[in-house]
């Protein structure tokens, strides 16, 4: 979603700036603008719609000046246009400000503004606030900026410059994040660690209600209120800058197949097959403290949403404490009932979904215990969780969440193998799963050397008006996911359903020709599932069936059979997920669209 990016320092800002807007492409954007102090007094400012070539092309490339912000917006408040591209300023342009975030009074402080005779050039949010800040200047910027703060209602990560103050950036947070770069005679401002690492691995994490004044050789905070805070520097973890496509044409392909080493980094130190047992270290739960949890609330939004689902059912399964998986904006909207007996994982692979963030602040309000299952380390929802365990998929770069699923199912597994084991699970059944785990990038790496006729499936998907994803257990939110990835990917009509709730109305949809894409692991539900099978198969439908090697009669129900290999069955969605992890690559490959920044889409979803 939207990008921040800001420098102060002594070398020339728009190289810096731009750099850092490229690095945060990948989160998804519609237009990119920068604005930069120049030594001649005044700020220059240049705004595109679309690439941040696009930018690039349109700033001269020896533009002066040594202090600048930059941003990547993504639509909230008004269309796609230059004019609502970020920087924003006052009327003499000599306050310059970008934003992450919503203002909700914006549209009283803008009518204010207006019946005072200010004049605005935008649709946004956003230019209230140099207009604001405009009004409370009288030669102290940091002043101006609180004060307008202080009638701010709303989210925002923020960075503002002042044309009488080069050197200067000052930037505020409040539910939008913002990362400082501490370098040598120089300092870097954030919304994402990626835009640094380039030029330092030394910062410190902007807290919500916190403002900061950034110079090249100080940065100091302070609350919004002006009270004191003291940070100290972190260290960033080395995964931070590591991303590249190698030998894959997309970053999506490549993390698919990152999936044997991302799931084994995610198992390692962790399961103890010989025990038949499991530590996850940052949950720092005792076997008594597991035996008080009375119920497990997944929380999360898309993918992680589905990884969630996948997690209650094993814990359900396995270890026998009722267990759900809630949609993070949901489950805040609906002001939930919250027992101190519940233990809650806000799973989320960037860990600065606005939505499960507030799912967690809203469990942690009412005196809930909630934990992190998070991919990015030291993100906005592990340090609010204060507790919980990193995924360590590796930085995820597409837009299409692949490797973070696997690695979150892994991670709630190893967790509903303690679960278990503090409860019903035998030490047998326990080693059995315990191995089954170990097992798993093993299966991974051998379907994705050899993933079946995903070409043909495509071509069915392709032509299709409309595919239908079904599954039955487990199996139903691989479905899910299947459909998802196909959707965001491809912008092919599709849903998923489970397979007993076909008859209650899609049915209606099967036609000749319709393509139906069915997960039937070997489990339990088999049967059931094979029936349902038979049913979309009298209609016409066609059918993609991903099914555990070695089962010819869902093979022989196949139009298109796609086998994956055989796990325990609680484990399946670890291997069944893959092939249509594929098909959705492939079919967006075969329609030509935007496979790591899919249309209006981003990496993370900062707004509600
Ligand atoms: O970073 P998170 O896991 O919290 O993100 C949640 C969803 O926005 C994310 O999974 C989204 O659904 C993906 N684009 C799906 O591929």
């Amino acid at each position: 979603m939207c990008g921040i990016v800001g420098y102060t320092g002594s070398r020339a800002a728009t190289p810096v700036l731009l750099d850092g807007l490229r690095r945060l492409e990948y989160r998804g954007y519609d237009s990119a603008g920068l604005a930069v102090i120049q030594p001649t007094g005044g700020v220059a400012m240049r705004k595109e719609v679309g690439r941040v070539a696009a930018l690039a092309r349109a700033v001269p490339p020896d533009l002066p000046g040594s202090c600048g912000i930059a941003h990547t917006r993504w639509a909230t408040h008004g269309g796609v246009t230059q004019a609502n591209a970020h920087p924003h300023a006052d009327s003499e342009d000599r306050i310059v400000v970008i934003h992450n975030g919503i203002l909700d009074n914006s549209e009283v402080i803008r009518q204010r503004l207006i019946a005072d005779g200010v004049t605005f050039r935008s649709e946004t949010d956003t230019e209230v606030l140099p207009h604001l800040i405009r009004t409370f200047y009288d030669g102290d910027p940091v002043a101006a900026v609180r004060a307008a703060l202080a009638e701010i209602r709303g989210t925002y990560g923020l960075a503002v410059l002042f044309a009488d103050h080069p050197g200067l950036l000052i930037a505020a947070r409040n539910g939008s994040p913002l990362v400082i770069g501490v370098g040598e005679g120089e300092s870097f401002l954030a919304s994402d660690p990626h835009a640094l690492v380039k030029y330092t691995r030394r910062v410190i994490y902007l807290e919500d209600g916190e403002l900061a004044t950034i110079r090249p050789d100080e940065i100091a905070t302070t609350t919004l209120q002006g009270g004191g805070v003291n940070h100290t520097v972190e260290e960033l973890e080395a995964v931070y800058g590591s991303e590249d496509k190698g030998e894959f044409p997309h970053f999506m392909l490549k993390e698919i197949h990152e999936q044997p080493e991302s799931i084994s980094r995610c198992l390692r130190g962790r399961v103890q097959p010989r025990e038949g047992n499991a530590r996850l270290g940052g949950f720092d739960l005792s076997p008594a403290d597991l035996v008080r949890i009375d119920r497990v609330c997944m929380l999360g939004c898309g993918t992680s949403y589905h990884a969630g689902m996948v997690g209650a059912m094993a814990i359900e399964r396995l270890a026998r404490v009722p267990a759900v998986a809630e949609i993070a904006s949901e489950f805040r909207t609906r002001n939930p009932i919250i027992s101190p007996d519940t233990i809650h994982l806000a799973v989320s692979q960037s860990g600065e979904t606005a939505d499960t963030l507030g799912a967690v602040k809203e469990v942690q309000v009412k005196g809930g215990r909630v934990l992190g299952v998070v991919n990015v380390v030291g993100s906005t929802i592990a340090r609010t969780c204060g507790a919980g365990v990193y995924i360590h998929s590796g930085p995820e770069v597409a837009v299409a969440s692949t490797k973070a699923f696997t690695s979150q199912v892994t991670a709630l597994f190893i967790f509903t193998l303690m679960l278990a084991r503090s409860r019903s699970l035998s030490l047998h059944d326990a080693q059995r799963l315990a191995r089954g785990l170990m097992n798993i990038p093993e299966f991974v790496r051998a379907y994705l050397a050899s993933p079946g006729p995903i070409p043909e499936a495509v071509r069915l998907l392709t032509q299709a008006r409309y595919a239908l994803f079904m599954g039955r257990g487990v199996s139903f939110p691989v479905a899910k996911e299947g459909a998802l990835k196909l959707k965001e990917l491809a912008y092919i009509p599709c849903e998923a359903y489970p397979c007993g709730e076909m008859k209650h109305g899609p049915i209606a949809m099967m036609e000749p020709g319709r393509p139906v894409v069915v997960v039937v692991p070997d489990d339990e539900h088999r049967e059931r599932t094979l029936s349902n099978m038979q049913e979309v198969r009298a209609r016409g439908a066609v059918l993609i069936v991903v099914h555990t090697r070695g089962d010819d009669e869902a093979a022989a129900m196949a139009t298109i059979p796609i086998a994956v290999p055989a796990t325990d069955p609680v484990l399946s969605p670890l291997v069944t997920v893959l092939p249509l992890q594929l098909l959705a690559y492939q079919a967006a490959l075969a329609l030509g669209k935007d496979i790591d920044r899919p249309r209006n889409l981003a990496k993370s979803v900062t707004v509600e």
